[in-house]
Formats: C-alpha cells, sequence, structure tokens
C-alpha cells in the first residue's frame, strides 16, 4: 500500500481555513442580522423625546420698529404661533394667533384696532373677541409683562401663558 488516503478537502493545513471560514462566515451573519435588526427594534421602541414645554418667551424692547411701526409681531410661542399687539403707548396684548375658524395666521391692522383673519375676513377686537365674520371663539389671551433688564435700557417685553 504505501498511499495513505485522504479524504477529499481534509488536508493538513484544512483545520486552519476551515475554522477561519466558520468564524467570517459567523460574524457576517451576525453582522447582517444586527444590521437588519437594530432599526427594526429602534423603530417598534424609538427614545422617549421630552415635550417641549414653553412658559414664557421674551419678545425684545418696548420700542421695537416692527411694533412701532405695523403695530404687530408673530412670535414662537413653542411650536405655537402668538401674535404680540401694540395698541397704545404701553399698552401691549397677545393672543394666540391662529383664528379659532379654520386655523389660518391673524395679523393686527392697526387703523382699525382690528385683529383680522384674511382667509374669511374674520375680525377680532383688541380684547381677543371675535367681532365679524365666521370665527365661534375668541383667541386665546396671553400675559404680557414689561421688564427692566439694564437701568437705562427700554423695558422688554415677557409674553407668558395668561
Ligand atoms: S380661518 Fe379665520 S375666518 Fe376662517
Amino acid at each position: 500500500m504505501g498511499t495513505s488516503q485522504v479524504p477529499h478537502g481534509d488536508s493538513p493545513a484544512d483545520p486552519g481555513r476551515r475554522g477561519f471560514i466558520n468564524w467570517f462566515l459567523g460574524t457576517s451573519i451576525g453582522a447582517l442580522f444586527a444590521s437588519v435588526a437594530y432599526p427594526v427594534l429602534r423603530f417598534v421602541s424609538p427614545p422617549e423625546i421630552p415635550e417641549a414645554s414653553m412658559n414664557q418667551v421674551e419678545a425684545g424692547p418696548i420700542n421695537d420698529p416692527e411694533l412701532l411701526e405695523i403695530g404687530y409681531k408673530i412670535l414662537r410661542f413653542g411650536a405655537e404661533p402668538v401674535i404680540l399687539i401694540r395698541g397704545g403707548e404701553g399698552d401691549f396684548r397677545a393672543f394666540a394667533a391662529t383664528c379659532t375658524h379654520l386655523d389660518c395666521i391673524v395679523e393686527y391692522h392697526k387703523d382699525k384696532k382690528r385683529i383680522w383673519c384674511n382667509c374669511h375676513n374674520g375680525e377680532y377686537n383688541l380684547s381677543g373677541q371675535q367681532v365679524a365674520g365666521p370665527p365661534p371663539r375668541p383667541l386665546e389671551s396671553f400675559k404680557v409683562d414689561l421688564v427692566v433688564k439694564a437701568v437705562g435700557e427700554p423695558e422688554h417685553i415677557v409674553v407668558s401663558r395668561a
């Protein structure tokens, strides 16, 4: 005899090669599984995002040119638009800027002293009460405070929930 029979593919180097292939396939399958499973798990249980809460917003100084010339400006109160109105000297008022009819953003006409919604010609007075057109409810009002930030500087307007 003299010839030893080695089974097909079982050379002396095979245990190392086979181990490497097994390791490579194992880690590849593991990585593939992780790359599919991780996004699915993140989608199924997304991280908790704390809800933004806002209690007040600073609206700038009382001599803001926008307030002096146009008579109003729209602020962002978190995700909510708020209309800040200068009704006269030292008279500042703030309301939710979303019309109570169909949620259009209102504006202020200082010549008529009316808050106006151009979507369906709705009107509110300076107290936020609906006076014309289809709006069914008054505008939500906000509290306005004037705050001295530094001596010799104009007061600043701070809008907060009423
Ligand atoms: S949305 Fe304002 S009047 Fe209709």
